[in-house]
């Protein structure tokens, strides 16, 4: 049965470091809308054009755009083995999507991960965060800084700190997240499927801890 691993948790948790590790060790698809979205900007689509304003300003892309996005590319076959869904679903509508879209195919989400981390925190990690120009690696400058400063570790691209990593931005993002996110994870503990992960521990024992939780819900 295809995997399909949804993480949870506010911007900064740690959903992209780990969604990289998880999907690699797993050999499954790595979906971040964010990163869709970014890509997109960078091109100069109209979707990126339609994205940019409400990233800027740490507001949530409207439903519809991003739940056609996300369709989409769950509809490529690198997706056909499962995927770690990061950053996606962020709204009930978009959770509603979610399961009938898997439904359609037969699938269903195998669990949440929720990776949980205090505000505090979260500006810290979001403040000292570095991203590669070229395929988004994510560092930071203290908790996992690269070897030569600057530049990414895996393909040598410059890095770059997130326009949305400004402080009043990070702040607007962690509101939202609790106004229209964090009401998910009730939705998932009540669907049985959400796994509560300590999330200031090392990345290497969050990564277990996650591992862990696809282990027990394995079909
Ligand atoms: P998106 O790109 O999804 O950003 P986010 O959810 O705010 O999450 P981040 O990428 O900021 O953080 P993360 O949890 O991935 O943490 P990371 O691993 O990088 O979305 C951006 C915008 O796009 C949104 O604001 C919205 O406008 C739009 N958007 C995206 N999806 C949408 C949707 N579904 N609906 C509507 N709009 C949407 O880690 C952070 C830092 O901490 C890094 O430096 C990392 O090295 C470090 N770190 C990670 N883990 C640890 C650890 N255990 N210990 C110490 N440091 C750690």
């Amino acid at each position: 049965m295809p995997k399909y691993i949804v993480l949870l948790g506010p911007p900064g948790a740690g959903k992209g470091t780990q969604a990289t590790i998880i999907a690699k060790k797993l050999n499954l698809a790595h979906i971040s809308s964010g990163n869709i979205f970014r890509e997109n900007i960078d091109n100069q689509t109209e979707l990126g054009k339609r994205a940019q304003g409400y990233m800027d300003q740490g507001q949530l892309v409207p439903d519809d755009l991003t739940i056609a996005m996300v369709r989409d590319r769950l509809a490529q076959p690198d997706c056909q083995a499962g995927a770690v869904l990061d950053g996606f679903p962020r709204t009930a509508a978009q959770a509603q999507a979610l399961e009938r879209n898997l439904a359609e195919q037969g699938n269903e989400i195998q669990c949440v991960p929720y990776i949980n981390v205090p505000d505090e925190t979260l500006i810290e990690r979001l403040s000292g965060r570095w991203t590669c120009t070229q395929a988004g690696h994510v560092y930071h400058l203290k908790f996992s800084p690269p070897q030569k400063a600057g530049f990414c570790d895996k393909d040598g691209s410059p890095l770059y700190q997130r326009s949305d990593d400004h402080q009043e931005t990070v702040e607007n993002r962690i509101r939202v997240y609790g106004e229209q996110t964090a009401p998910l994870i009730d939705y998932y503990r009540q669907a049985g499927i959400l796994f509560e992960i300590d999330g200031i521990c090392e990345i290497e024992q969050v990564t277990q801890s996650i591992l862990e939780c696809i282990e027990k819900t394995n079909k």
